[in-house]
């Protein structure tokens, strides 16, 4: 071959071995959380079809093991190309108060993005002029699903306030319903507290515990916590033992008549189960939380000193594009982030919470990272241990405090 040839040979190898490049996802969508995700980078490999995707997944509700692991990496210096992340205080309070994220508001104005989420959501991924991370959906918590034909069999309606639902308990109790709310581990009752809370503060209570202005300690929120209680008192023995989607399943089984969860459970009887919105699964909102959406959102950054930077921005792009957000969002039971979404590609649950998207009040979740730090969560998770072994609802509500005053809540 005559050196020219070779050279020119030689520059094509490297040019396309760089096209081809290597890109680390980091999720905890494994398993049954898992089409969405393989739905999304689908529709990336279609882009990029040359790039090797390692999609990386350690499984785990709510991501609390992926959190740790995540954690191990960006501290060890090895951060995934692009990881998980919850809209709002979850990446914000932890990796951006740290310095170890890439400011993405180039990227948001190079792809009109400012104009195609809702500004307020932008403004939940935004801290000290940046905005840190590409939000793919909206998620809503304050779900109470339930199995119709049961409830009727029961002769039981769905209960739109805590005190309601304490009264369905006993009626089902007495019916002979062992368990007639069904809780798994821990973080799910978390989950479940937050509904409490919200459905018995309200949304301005809500708002106000996270501003500072309503302290834990209040009258108000040692009474969540009693209330909470009481509402244990209608669920399983077992929860510990459970993931949210064993918890979900007994709800369509018929083992227990309602569960309290987000939105992905939506996604779980629709892709998983087959189950058909309305008659194989019914919702309502949380009680106590009618006209109050709680929203969380599921992003992913571009951690400082990822491996494969083009690949995880050109990841991004996809996220945060229509095609990308509508092919992963019908799936996951969540609703796009954007705002110019198909809707005809959406089944009558997630029309419906996009239609109270619209209309109601929204609200933050602490659960999954929109108002608090990840150092409040995590240690929440041990006062509801606590609170679920000893029922002192003031000594919960001041560990509660503790960890709002040493997080920083309401500076
Ligand atoms: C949430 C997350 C959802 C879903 C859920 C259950 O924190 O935002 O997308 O994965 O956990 O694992």
């Amino acid at each position: 071959m005559k050196k020219a040839l070779m050279i020119a040979a030689a520059l094509a190898l490297t040019t396309s071995a760089a096209a081809a490049g290597k890109l680390e996802i980091f999720s905890w969508w494994s398993g049954d959380e898992g089409p969405a995700l393989d739905a999304l980078i689908k529709v990336y490999k279609q882009k990029y079809p040359s790039v090797a995707v390692d999609n990386a997944t350690v499984s785990g509700g709510a991501g609390t093991n992926a959190k740790a692991v995540l954690k191990t990496r960006m501290l060890g210096g090895t951060p995934p190309d692009s990881f998980q992340a919850h809209a709002g205080q979850e990446l914000i309070g932890t990796w951006v108060v740290a310095n170890r994220m890439e400011d993405l508001s180039g990227l948001f104005k190079s792809e009109g993005w400012d104009k195609a989420f809702p500004k307020d959501l932008v403004r939940l991924i935004s801290s000290k002029g940046g905005i840190w991370s590409v939000p793919v959906n909206v998620h809503r918590s304050n779900v109470m699903w339930y199995n119709p034909a049961k409830l009727k069999a029961w002769g039981v309606t769905v209960p739109k306030t805590w005190p309601e639902f304490l009264k369905t308990c006993s009626t089902l109790k007495a019916k002979g319903v062992a368990a007639p709310l069904v809780v798994g581990e821990n973080w799910t009752q978390q989950h479940l507290w937050e509904s409490v809370a919200i459905g018995t503060l309200g949304a301005k209570g809500w708002e106000d515990l996270w501003s500072g202005k309503l302290k834990f300690t209040d009258p108000r929120v040692v009474g969540v916590f009693t209330t909470f209680g009481k509402v244990m008192d209608c669920a399983n023995k077992d929860a510990s033992g459970l993931s949210w989607q064993q918890a979900s399943d007994r709800v369509i089984s018929g083992q227990s008549a309602f569960n309290i969860m987000g939105d992905w459970a939506a996604g779980y009887f629709t892709t998983t189960k087959k189950l058909a919105p309305n008659t194989g699964f019914g919702w309502a909102p949380a009680p106590g939380t009618t006209k109050t959406f709680v929203m969380l959102a599921d992003s992913f950054g571009l951690p400082k000193g990822a491996k494969n930077r083009a690949e995880a921005l050109n990841w991004l792009k996809v996220l945060g594009s229509k095609a990308g957000q509508d092919a992963f969002n019908p799936l996951k039971g969540s609703i796009a982030a954007r705002t110019d979404s198909d809707l005809s590609k959406y089944n009558t649950y997630s029309r419906s919470a996009a239609a109270d998207w619209k209309s109601n009040k929204i609200v933050g979740s602490l659960v999954h990272g929109a108002v608090a730090p990840e150092s409040f969560m995590s240690a929440f998770g041990t006062v509801i241990d606590q609170y679920v072994a000893s029922r002192n609802s003031s000594g919960a509500a001041a560990a509660a405090q503790q960890l709002a005053a040493r997080a920083g809540i309401g500076k």
